[in-house]
């Protein structure tokens, strides 16, 4: 491990006695057990268990926001964290500040010998890599944290009596406190066999959360409207902020003016569905209010031209969808939209 672990070397050394100082073990060798039989065995399982009815020991790969906001969430909510794999210092001694009575680790392979349910909450694009590195004992479950990803990326570290899952929670992991309190009451998306699936939905439900089961194959999809959920409405948000710099708003400005608007729209689509609560020009056919829109967004925000377009065919194809525009004045809508510079 560990290329600066070699003692010997003054900067290293220090870094080591300041963390140790800090109490953080670098791999430190598995607590071990004996075996009945007294002979030497390559483990084909963890050495730790938990007790019949109690939560599994959980083990996070991982010490990034959602690492370590999983951690302090189950932490509270009576689901200790026995271990952490973090290959960064900071991070490790973070987690182990938030998160008391947890085992630190720079691997993940001596992770396994502590826990029963590993959590990988690593990067997508690292997630298959970090699950080729992994061999799962008998009676372990493997789960990674990815909207975007399906299970069958955990395949390569499955053995004999192994379970692979995932627990998505849908929740802008920002700042630590914020995303632990909005996961009382966020959904969490879970997959893997239906035993997994049963704890996955207890360890939802026990951080306050709502499990959800998606159908094989509709992730992706899911994953996509979460992402214009969370992320394309602060690209919308950012768009307004400059409409309403051009109108001499700075961004508390904005975000005081339609902040209330956004609630009010999102209020009455919960109420009366998604289709009626469309507001605006193109629910009118006002195609001279279009066309004044599309002169100014031209002129003073381009960058905002190609956002406020699509948004409107959108809103145009409600509209005619509620029955609210004739062919041809819908027509005439699209025909401004077309003929925008
Ligand atoms: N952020 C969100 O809002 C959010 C919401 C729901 C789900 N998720 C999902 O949760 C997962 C983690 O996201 P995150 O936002 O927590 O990411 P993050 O803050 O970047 O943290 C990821 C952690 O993974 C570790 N890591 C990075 N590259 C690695 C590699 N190649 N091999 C091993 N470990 C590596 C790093 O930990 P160390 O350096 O400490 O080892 C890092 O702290 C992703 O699958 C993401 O899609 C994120």
């Amino acid at each position: 491990m560990k290329a600066w672990r070699d003692r010997g070397r003054e900067d290293d050394d220090e870094k080591l006695a300041a963390l140790e100082a800090a109490g953080i073990e670098l791999d430190p060798p598995p607590r071990g057990h004996d075996h009945a039989d007294g002979l030497p065995h390559d483990h084909p399982h963890p050495h730790q268990h938990s007790s019949a009815g109690e939560p599994p020991l959980i083990g996070i790969v991982g010490a990034g926001s959602v690492g370590s906001a999983l951690g302090v969430a189950l932490t509270r909510a009576g689901w200790p964290i026995a271990a952490v794999a973090s290959r960064d210092a900071v991070r490790r001694e973070r987690f182990r500040e938030l998160v008391g009575g947890t085992r630190a680790f720079v691997e993940v392979t001596p992770l396994l010998d502590e826990v029963e349910l590993i959590i990988l909450a690593v990067p997508d694009d690292a997630v298959p890599t970090v699950a080729e590195g992994i061999r799962l004992y008998s009676g372990q479950a493997l789960i990674h944290t990815s909207g975007a990803l399906g299970v069958e990326v955990l395949e390569p570290a499955m053995a004999a009596g192994t379970q692979i899952g995932s627990f998505h929670p849908l929740v802008a992991f920002a700042d630590l406190e914020r995303a632990v309190a909005a996961l009382h009451g966020a959904t969490v998306a879970v997959e893997g066999d239906d035993q997994l699936v049963a704890m996955l939905a207890d360890m939802a439900r026990a951080i306050g959360a709502d499990p959800v089961r998606l159908a094989p194959g509709t992730k992706a999809a899911y994953h996509a409207a979460a992402v214009l959920a969370a992320g394309g409405f602060v690209a919308l948000l950012d768009a307004i902020a400059e409409l309403g710099r051009v109108a001499g708003l700075d961004e508390a400005g904005s975000l005081a003016i339609y902040g209330p608007l956004i609630e009010q729209t999102l209020g009455n689509a919960r109420a009366l569905g998604i289709r009626a609560a469309l507001t605006g020009p193109m629910t009118r056919g006002d195609i001279g209010t279009l066309e004044r829109h599309l002169a100014t967004l031209a002129t003073d925000a381009p960058d905002v031209l190609p956002l406020y377009r699509a948004a409107a065919e959108r809103e145009i194809a409600l509209a005619e969808a509620r029955g609210a525009l004739t062919p041809d004045v819908s027509g005439r809508l699209r025909t401004a939209l077309a003929n925008t510079p």
